[in-house]
């Protein structure tokens, strides 16, 4: 048995929810690149969000441990993403079965044995041949901690330090695929990051639920026979009539692909509460952490454990420091 509980749904849905899915991801039409994600004051400033992704998957090469240039590992990582659906509200029309899934309802509340589920996001995930995923870890949510405040690479190191938990808001992640990718596989470390990962196939109707704010997961690349396009920031992957879709930087076609090159899934993220109590002091902001108090608790920790001494490393060398002790990055696989 994994360490990990992981809910399987084959199929998700009946075949007509299932098209329904894919017609209105063309529907929405322009998805912009996940890359354009805020960056951050304070301690780190000037680093990109997911700093901690970003370090590892450059000091690795990723799981198979390739080894590129900085331009090409960013083109392979750089994904296209929008927002279905933010808390209980759809962005598009027709996500609603997806939104509100009872089969995902039910296995949230399995995962964490807490009753109280509430959606929290609905986003879609699109790559193109040759792009890949990074190994990483969700970012969690703690009480006061914002992930669009606060560094991502912070709240991500919260979770893997274990000094945070009572704060901690247990989320349950599903994800769906509409597509029979090739290659494109959604790799996973059930079993804890120094066990063997399980290379998922993806198939058309198809979800896995697990706790993705724990479990270290990424994308395989999805096939490509060409080289990848030369993908930068800003860009955007839009339909383009036809089941066709492009890549362009503003006006200019940089790529274009036929649906089916493509790599689709849509995500789903939920609230996991113990009881109503606690979704309230959620709500209401009780019992907040500070991000000036979570980086003092965690020098201290450093510090308990003679990783520092009385000299702390200041800025990046520190933020560096924090990752590499507390987020235990699977290695790559030579
Ligand atoms: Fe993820």
């Amino acid at each position: 048995m994994s360490a990990h509980r992981v809910a399987s749904f084959t199929p998700l849905f009946d075949d007509a929810t299932a098209s329904a899915m894919v017609t209105l991801c063309e529907r929405f039409g322009s998805y912009g690149m996940y890359s354009e994600e805020p960056t951050f004051e304070g301690l780190g400033q000037g680093l990109p969000a997911r700093w901690d992704a970003v370090r590892n998957f450059l000091k690795t090469g990723g799981r198979l441990g390739r080894q590129e240039s900085l331009e090409t590992l960013a083109a392979r990582t750089n994904y296209f993403r929008e927002t279905y659906a933010y808390g209980a509200k759809p962005a598009i029309a027709g996500i609603e079965p997806f939104l509100f899934h009872e089969g995902f309802v039910e296995a949230a509340r399995r995962l964490h044995g807490r009753p109280i589920v509430e959606p929290a996001i609905v986003f879609a995930n699109l790559l193109v041949p040759g792009q890949e995923l990074a190994i990483h870890t969700d970012v969690p949510e703690f009480r006061g901690v914002n992930r669009k405040r606060h560094p991502q690479w912070l709240i991500v190191v919260m979770r893997h330090s274990g000094l945070f938990e009572a704060w901690r808001m247990p989320i349950a992640t599903a994800v769906a695929w509409f597509h029979d990718c090739s290659g494109g596989e959604f790799v996973f470390y059930p079993d804890g990051p120094q066990a063997p990962p399980v290379a998922h196939p993806v198939h058309y109707n198809t979800a896995l639920l697990l706790d993705t704010d724990s479990v270290f997961h990424g994308v395989d690349r999805v096939a490509s026979a060409q080289p990848i396009a030369p993908l930068r920031p800003g860009m955007r992957l839009g339909q383009a009539g036809d089941g066709r879709w492009e890549v362009r930087d503003g006006e200019r076609v940089v790529a274009s692909y036929g649906w089916p090159d493509l790599r689709f899934s849509i995500s789903w993220k939920a609230y996991c509460f113990a009881d109503e109590p606690e979704r309230r002091a959620w709500a209401e902001h009780r019992d907040d952490l500070t991000v000036d108090a979570v980086v003092a608790r965690l020098v201290e920790d450093l510090r308990a454990r003679r990783i520092v001494g009385a000299d702390v490393p200041a800025g990046n060398e520190l933020v560096d420091l924090l990752i590499d002790t507390y987020v235990p990055y699977p290695g790559a696989a030579g």
